[in-house]
């Protein structure tokens, strides 16, 4: 970041002196009103819930245009990212800022690939869920325990250990969330097979068995590749801010890691692609296409309660260029498994449309997100509902653990402590319990 030419100045109407912050400008995007000293300098903190305002870091990273509708990692347009290059390709673009060439490409590859297994123990501790434990539930979990495995490896102030411990994670989280699937089904855990890719190997784990092999689908592969590319990072968003606080503490990266689950376990955020497609199930049966126009009123009757799912972003105040790229993966694939007149699809595009034409959401700038199509190719996959946001997690882990290691890496990180304004009771004295 540089200094810009201007400065910024705080004048108080009550006389106080006013006070001058520096401005700083990014490589692109909008410039920053630089704090940091206020408090010592008035007094006074400043006031924004849910950070609409508040730039917590700087970072390289991912850049999003939310007017333009334009998201970039680290300089490249998801769509050409989506379209000429691989996950594994893009894992190594957010960890080490540039696209691999072939030889750094096969290398990476194979770090990653021979890490893909889980200690054996793990299997043992899956055992202590209950067969119907969300995935999400177990995933924390197992996130978390990973912690205790790599004693090793778990010092940040170390840049191999943070290496190794992204290079761990991006591989063992296709296995944890295969067994966690495998866990549920009541099946036995299928073990990675490294000649697979990353994205036809996480196939083989959900959908092998022991007496009955799984040849991969290209088409297929590609798509959940694909939903990966797109999940893999998405800037200081709240499971990622969760990430960068919970390590700002020095915590272990699998600990940082399994925070980041937690957060994007919620329905406003990775939890939205599965409330979608429970949404557009209620909507088929209650009758269909005939049935959007009904559903459309309860959702701009704020009375209701309803919303329409995968419809709307903090940031995106136009097309989420990912929700493009996904519609197209839906056709891809609904057509490759003779499922062209899907009738959820059909349902989500008739949904699509009326929405984009309706005042209620032209005026709020609500465009469908990421997560309005990716539902129904996951389920066209065979994917189970509830392991949406699962899959979700094992693709933003590349962006967490990037995100990470790049703010232990700022000589100008320090540890997370947000401020308050104190609305509370003002000092009072406890009386004895009888006279309360
Ligand atoms: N359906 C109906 N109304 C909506 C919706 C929606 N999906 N989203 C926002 N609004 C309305 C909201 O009621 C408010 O109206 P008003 O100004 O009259 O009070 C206005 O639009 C602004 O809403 P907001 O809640 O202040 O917007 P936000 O930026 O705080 O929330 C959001 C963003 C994603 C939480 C919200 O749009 C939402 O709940 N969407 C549905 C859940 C969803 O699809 N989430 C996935 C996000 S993308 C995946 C990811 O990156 O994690």
């Amino acid at each position: 970041m540089k200094l810009a030419d201007n400065k910024a100045t705080l004048s108080f109407s009550n006389g106080k002196p006013s006070v001058e912050m520096p401005v700083y400008s990014g490589a692109v995007g909008p410039d920053v009103i630089d704090i940091r000293k206020l408090y010592a300098q008035t007094g006074m903190f400043t006031y924004d819930p849910g950070f609409l305002s508040t730039a917590a870091c700087q970072s390289a990273i991912t850049y999003i245009d939310g007017d333009k509708g334009e998201l970039l990692y680290r300089g490249y347009p998801i769509e050409q990212l989506a379209t000429s290059c691989d996950f594994m390709e893009t894992c190594h673009l957010l960890l080490y800022g540039e696209l691999p060439n072939v030889e750094q490409k096969a290398d990476f590859t194979k770090r990653v690939t021979m890490h893909t297994m889980v200690n054996e123990q793990m299997q043992f501790f899956l055992r202590g869920f209950r067969r119907d434990a969300h995935p999400m539930a177990i995933m924390t979990g197992l996130v978390g325990a990973l912690s205790a495995f790599y004693h090793d490896s778990t010092d940040i102030n170390n840049a191999e250990h943070r290496d190794i411990s992204a290079v761990r994670l991006i591989a063992k989280m296709p296995t944890l969330v295969a067994m966690a699937y495998k866990y549920s089904a009541g099946q036995p855990y299928i073990y990675p097979k490294n000649d697979l890719s990353y994205s036809g190997n996480f196939l083989r784990m959900m959908f092998a068995t022991p007496c009955e092999d799984y040849k991969v689908n290209p088409v297929l592969e590609r798509a959940l590749d694909r939903i990966f590319i797109l999940h893999a990072d998405h800037e200081q968003n709240a499971s990622t801010s969760t990430v960068r606080l919970c390590g700002s503490s020095g915590t272990n990266p699998f600990a940082a890691i399994a925070a980041g689950v937690a957060c994007l376990w919620g329905p406003a955020h990775g939890g939205a692609n599965e409330a979608c497609l429970n949404m557009l199930e209620e909507i088929q049966a209650m009758g269909g296409v005939a049935k959007v126009g009904e559903f459309m009123n309860q959702v701009k009757d704020k009375n209701s309660g309803v919303r329409l799912m995968g419809f709307g972003h903090r940031v995106y105040k136009n097309y989420d260029p990912r929700a493009k790229l996904m519609q197209e993966t839906c056709n891809e694939v609904l057509n490759e498994l003779g499922l062209a007149n899907d009738p959820l699809f059909k349902l989500a595009k008739e949904l699509e449309r009326i929405a984009l034409e309706d005042d209620y959401f032209v005026q709020r700038k609500l465009y469908p997100n990421v997560d309005f199509y990716s539902g129904i190719v996951q389920r066209a996959i065979g994917i189970p509902v509830k392991l949406f946001t699962g899959i979700f997690a094992l693709a933003r882990t590349v962006g967490w653990i990037a995100q990470l290691n790049e703010m232990i890496a700022d000589p100008e990180y320090k540890i997370g402590r947000p401020r308050q304004l104190f609305t509370g009771s003002v000092p009072r004295n406890v009386k004895p319990l009888a006279q309360r």
